[in-house]
């Protein structure tokens, strides 16, 4: 084809940048896929409200379904459960590719869009719905694929990892801190997600079921948030030599694969302890790699737009050139620890 057609569902901070990276680069994204990626149209819930002056007001539309039947790549950066699966479904049924940042998603109902996709022959790609711009995915999904990983473990919610830090260096109480992550875009349209550890808790799900290639679900994984965490937790982990950060562990062993997320105190010297902001850092330990570090920023439009962009770029070229990427609709189920939440 000369040209593909491609439909944004969503235009929230993350929406706003993909369109204008899509219009930007355009040139430039041409020549890598080798056809032209034409943005058909951007699905909003409310086609009248307010918008970055940079949106192509004509592209707004209300009728997501429509637009997405006409779509050969469908980006859906919405959020949330419904009607973000139903659209996705149907775009797969049409034989689009599907790009996500929807991690809610992946992590209660990932299979379903999964299966879909392999029978239709499409991809799902999904780099964005984990730790913002830093490639942590397709590594894990394809790269790391040969080896055997038995464990991840880091910081992935940027909203937490910037409160904590403006607690702990500003003396900032909780809730200031959120509203300003809230201004920043790193927080997700309902924070609660972020403070109560829900964000990382579907991120450690996506990411267990890669690296063990299994299905994990959101309610497999242990969570605690940080609204329990004090300004004097905050100070006491500090003399002590420490700082909390709210960690992601996903691990294989004898007992199955287990996920958990919940505060905990880092000696100053770890490398996670010099995570700053709305930054995220992930170690991956694989038999034969060993460890891996994977650091970035894990939040906000722009960073975010950039890893949606890539897998655009990457299922592109799968339409272009012809072939699929990875599946995992195929997994096993391993016995997976029972889940306890604080
Ligand atoms: N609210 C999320 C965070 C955005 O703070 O990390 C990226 O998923």
């Amino acid at each position: 084809p000369s040209a593909l057609r491609v439909a944004l569902l969503g235009c929230g901070v993350v929406g706003t940048q993909v369109a204008r990276l899509l219009s930007d680069q355009s040139d430039d994204l041409a020549a890598r896929v080798g056809a032209r990626l034409e943005l058909v149209g951007i699905a909003v819930r409310d086609a009248a409200a307010p918008r970055d002056p940079s949106i192509d007001r004509a592209l707004l539309t209300d009728d997501a379904e429509t637009l997405v039947d006409g779509a050969d790549i469908v980006i859906e950066v919405m959020g949330g459960i419904e009607p973000a699966r139903t659209l996705l479904l149907r775009a797969i049924a049409g034989g689009a590719s599907v790009v996500t940042a929807n991690k809610a998603l992946l992590a209660e109902d990932g299979p379903t869009l999964y299966h879909a996709a392999d029978e239709a022959g499409v991809d799902v790609y999904y780099e964005a719905a984990v730790a913002g711009a830093i490639p942590i995915v397709r590594p894990v999904r394809e790269s790391l694929a040969g080896d055997t990983i038995q464990r991840v473990l880091g910081i992935v919610n940027g909203t937490t990892n910037y409160v904590l830090d403006q607690m702990a260096t500003h003396g900032l109480a909780l809730d200031d801190a959120v509203r300003q992550a809230q201004e920043l875009g790193f927080a997700e349209a309902d924070p609660t997600a972020d403070v109560e550890g829900y964000d990382a808790a579907a991120k450690a799900a996506i990411l267990a079921s890669l690296a063990f290639h299994t299905r994990v679900t959101i309610d497999d994984v242990s969570r605690e948030g940080i609204t329990s965490v004090t300004a004097e937790d905050v100070a006491w982990a500090r003399q002590t030599g420490h700082v909390i950060k709210l960690l992601a562990i996903c691990e294989a062993s004898e007992a199955g694969v287990s996920a958990r997320v919940h505060p905990a105190l880092v000696p100053e010297q770890h490398p996670l302890a010099g995570v700053r902001g709305a930054f995220n850092a992930v170690f991956v330990e694989a038999e034969a790699a060993g460890e891996l570090m994977f650091y970035g920023r894990g939040a906000g439009g722009a960073p975010t737009a950039s890893a949606v962009l890539g897998d655009v770029v990457s299922v592109a070229r799968h339409r272009v050139l012809g072939g699929k990427g990875p599946a995992e609709s195929h997994y096993a189920q391993l016995p997976i620890a029972p889940a306890s939440s604080a």
